[in-house]
């Protein structure tokens, strides 16, 4: 019998990722799934289309007492923020280790926490306990984590290829951050912004200066609210990924040796992350439907690089680095249940 974990909003398109994950994860038995707002049942082979003839729990409303019922020792959150901020703490009280995907416990602090979400949390408290999961970029700490606020999927493209190369980079002259992301960044709404008509064959800026993530990356990179960074955000019109193209000034005499040399220290042994050649640079078809992350740069005169990276939005960007956290959680392997 493997770790039991459960998922609730496994009803959404992460939380369905996830129990498409963790059904074939050799050390994990997937004890309970649950819905969130919409309370409904179903068989668990409905929960992803990889899942069909598949055998497991049936989707069951939400409750604490439900996921406590099922012997949970992790639990996965693909819940809005709203909704995370009140169950993680039930669940941590309970003994239950939480891996929240939302952004309800990203940000340190409690203040920029309101400002950007947009209402007061009412557990501050687990903002600094809360591990925040870039796994690659994680020390010993997600061992003994309870709870660990999973990355938001554009910091995840945007964190993974600026944090190595940071110290290489002048901050000052600014660092601009262009971000494409797949519709189903959205989630599974119905909202009519993100019907079909209005959003094929189109391509559009959006929340630019107002993105809920950009606190999330200035933070993971140390940068503070005066630092010139820039985060706009576009949808894409396709079903999944999110393409970064991230404009740097270099410090110095830095150029491609450096930036190699900062990526392969930083990724050499992490089997997850491919870092290209200089000059070549990544393509969203190369990463759909993977839990890779790929990271590539141009320095196309001196002093002046673009950096592109490309995950998947629901895989890297939310389910699969879910595993990877929990994984180091258990002491498991880092790609086990992924490759
Ligand atoms: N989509 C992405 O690329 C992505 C990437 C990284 C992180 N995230 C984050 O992961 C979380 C889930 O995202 P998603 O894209 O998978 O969303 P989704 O497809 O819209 O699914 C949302 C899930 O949460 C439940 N839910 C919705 N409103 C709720 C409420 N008020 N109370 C309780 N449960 C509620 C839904 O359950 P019912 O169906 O039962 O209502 C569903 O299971 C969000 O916090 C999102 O920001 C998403």
């Amino acid at each position: 019998m493997g770790v039991r974990v459960s998922i609730v909003g496994a009803t959404g398109y992460s939380g369905g990722e996830l129990a498409a994950i963790l059904h074939r994860h050799p050390r994990v038995e997937i004890t309970g799934v649950f819905s969130g707002r919409s309370g409904k049942s179903a068989p668990f082979a409905a929960l992803h289309p990889l899942l069909r003839g598949s055998n497991g729990p049936d989707l069951t409303p939400f409750s604490t007492e439900g996921v406590l019922a099922a012997g949970t020792e992790i639990a996965f959150l693909a819940t809005p923020p709203e909704f995370s901020v009140e169950a993680a703490p039930r669940l941590l009280d309970a003994g239950v280790r939480v891996v929240d995907i939302s952004g309800a416990f990203r940000l340190c602090d409690a203040a920029e926490f309101e400002k950007w979400y947009g209402f007061s949390h009412s557990s501050p408290i687990l903002l600094s306990e809360a591990v925040y999961g870039m796994t690659e970029l994680c020390g010993p700490e997600l061992a003994s984590a309870r709870l660990v606020a999973n990355p938001g999927c554009y910091p995840t493209s945007i964190i993974m290829a600026l944090k190595p190369v940071m110290r290489l980079i002048d901050a000052g002259a600014g660092i601009v951050c262009d971000s494409a992301s797949g519709v189903s960044g959205a989630g599974r709404q119905s909202a009519e912004a993100y019907s079909f008509c209005e959003v094929a064959g189109g391509f559009k800026a959006y929340n630019v200066g107002k993105h809920k993530h950009e606190p999330e990356m200035r933070q993971a990179l140390g940068l503070d609210g005066a630092a010139d960074f820039v985060f706009a955000a576009h949808l894409l019109p396709v079903v999944r990924g999110i393409l970064s193209t991230i404009h740097v000034r270099l410090r110095g005499g830095a150029g491609a040796p450096e930036l190699s040399e900062a990526y392969g220290r930083a990724y050499s042994g992490k089997p997850l992350v491919g870092i290209l050649p200089p000059g070549s640079l990544p393509e969203l078809k190369n990463v759909a439907c993977t839990p890779r992350i790929e990271i590539g740069f141009s320095v196309i005169r001196p002093g002046r690089a673009v950096i592109v990276s490309a995950i998947d939005n629901l895989l890297k960007g939310a389910a699969s680095q879910a595993i990877q956290n929990m994984n180091a959680m258990l002491g498991f392997g880092g790609t086990e249940g992924l490759l």
